[in-house]
């Protein structure tokens, strides 16, 4: 290889997922999607019955919403405004739908991006300077990880907990305190997305208090899900007014694209003239603030859809369990079913074969969840019902009998991480 050439790499199989890459893959990796997000999707030429995309609440498929959209590209083309928030970009419809999600996330104020990722970046990078410290979870998105390390001067004043061991965070917040110069921002998702597990926010809102920091949550996937109204994980907990920046993205229950970030009024200004990730990028299109106003009502009636979706996490849960899969007992409506990891390729294998029943679910392993196991990540939505779960609780019984899989491996680091249950 010849190091001098920073293209050489890209002729091995190095780097993030390289093995898939080298292949040409397009099975396990970027998988070709051949229909519309639904319940039931087209792939590989097969309709499957569809377990791995974020649209808890089924608004993806909603009629309402596609019409609101409909009617502002016909008004406003696909581009338009055109130009930043900050020179031509900025409208009326803009502020109302930042003042609805204020209002929505309890928070005097609220500003939209573009992306979540966007999202999480500009307003990380915007409130922290170089003599402030970050102290995340372990197992924080990689959006969190990415703003952390462009904010801070450096990688001393970066502090990773154990996922959500509230000791390990107590003892990190201590020993920060002991030397600061300046401010302290903990960071850590309301719902962790890989594993469906939520953030202990009681007592992450307390220490936070205790230790003179300030808390920004990223609740990419439980706002619309999580709480009694659906306004997310601080809702679920009876916290929100602790959390001092509450970050949401619409790529998961609004079904949609793009985030805001919602906290006092000042810190919202502050964000809007200092996010970079958003000053000097065009605004988000009519199309979705236009549609984003249609699918946050929907959002705040969505109880009947909420209701549907944790009622069919719950069954899937007790189906899967009952032929001795061990599933993690998450609170959120993420179901997270873990397996001992056979050889290389066994999960793959185990992929391939649902999928081949139609049955489209996807793998996680090392170093989201301990060594050792592989862990389907199984995404009910409002839209599946009774018969999508006995169909597939029937998939993955002949899949356990088909491939003689032994269920039952030592799951106690799985057990303390994320609570959980196995019948058989
Ligand atoms: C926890 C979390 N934060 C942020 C993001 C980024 O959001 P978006 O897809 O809207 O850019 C994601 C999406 O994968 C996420 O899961």
């Amino acid at each position: 290889m010849n190091e001098k050439d920073i293209f050489a790499k890209c002729d091995t199989d190095g780097g993030y997922f390289g093995m898939f890459r080298a292949q040409g893959d397009r099975y396990y990796t970027m998988p070709v999607m051949e229909s519309v997000p639904g319940k039931i999707m087209r792939f590989d030429g097969k309709d499957c019955l569809m377990w791995s995309i974020n649209n808890y609440l089924g608004l993806a498929e909603n009629e309402e919403i596609k019409q609101a959209a409909a009617d502002a590209i016909q008004e406003w083309g696909v581009s338009g405004p055109m130009g930043s928030r900050m020179m031509s970009g900025n409208t009326v419809d803009h502020i109302e739908l930042e003042q609805s999600l204020a209002a929505f996330a309890n928070k005097e104020s609220a500003i939209l991006f573009n992306f979540g990722y966007l999202g999480v970046i500009g307003t990380i990078a915007s409130l922290v300077g170089p003599d402030d410290v970050i102290v995340i979870d372990k197992l924080d998105h990689a959006s969190i990880i990415d703003a952390t390390f462009g904010a801070v001067s450096g990688r001393n004043q970066i502090h990773a907990f154990r996922h959500n061991d509230m000791n390990h965070l107590e003892k990190v917040l201590k020993k920060v305190n002991e030397t600061r110069k300046a401010g302290v921002l903990v960071l850590t998702e309301g719902v962790y997305g890989m594993t469906g597990d939520i953030a202990n926010l009681k007592d992450i809102t307390a220490l936070k208090d205790r230790y003179d920091a300030r808390l920004f949550i990223d609740d990419a996937h439980g706002v619309g899900v999580m709480g009694k109204t659906g306004r997310g994980t601080g809702e679920h907990f009876g916290v929100q007014d602790q959390i001092d920046v509450y970050f949401a993205t619409f790529a998961k229950a609004f079904a949609s694209i793009g985030g805001f970030s919602a906290a006092s009024k000042n810190v919202v200004e502050w964000i809007r003239y200092n996010a970079r990730t958003q000053i000097f990028a065009k605004s988000l299109p009519m199309i979705y603030v236009k549609s984003l106003k249609k699918t946050l009502q929907l959002v705040e009636d969505g109880q009947d859809r909420r209701k549907r979706l944790f009622d069919i996490a719950a069954k899937l849960s007790a189906g899967l369990s009952e032929l001795g899969f061990y599933v993690g007992k998450v609170e959120s409506p993420i179901v997270p079913v873990f397996m001992p990891d056979g050889e290389t390729g066994t999960a793959m294998e185990w992929i391939h074969y649902l999928r081949e029943k139609g049955i489209f679910v996807t793998g996680v392993s090392y170093p989201v969840i301990p060594r050792g196991f592989v862990m389907f990540r199984m995404i009910p939505t409002a839209s599946h019902d009774d018969a999508d779960v006995e169909r597939t609780v029937a998939a993955f019984k002949s899949l356990r009998d088909d491939k003689n899989i032994q269920l039952s491996a030592d799951n106690s680091e799985i057990s303390r991480l994320y609570g959980g249950s196995q019948h058989a």
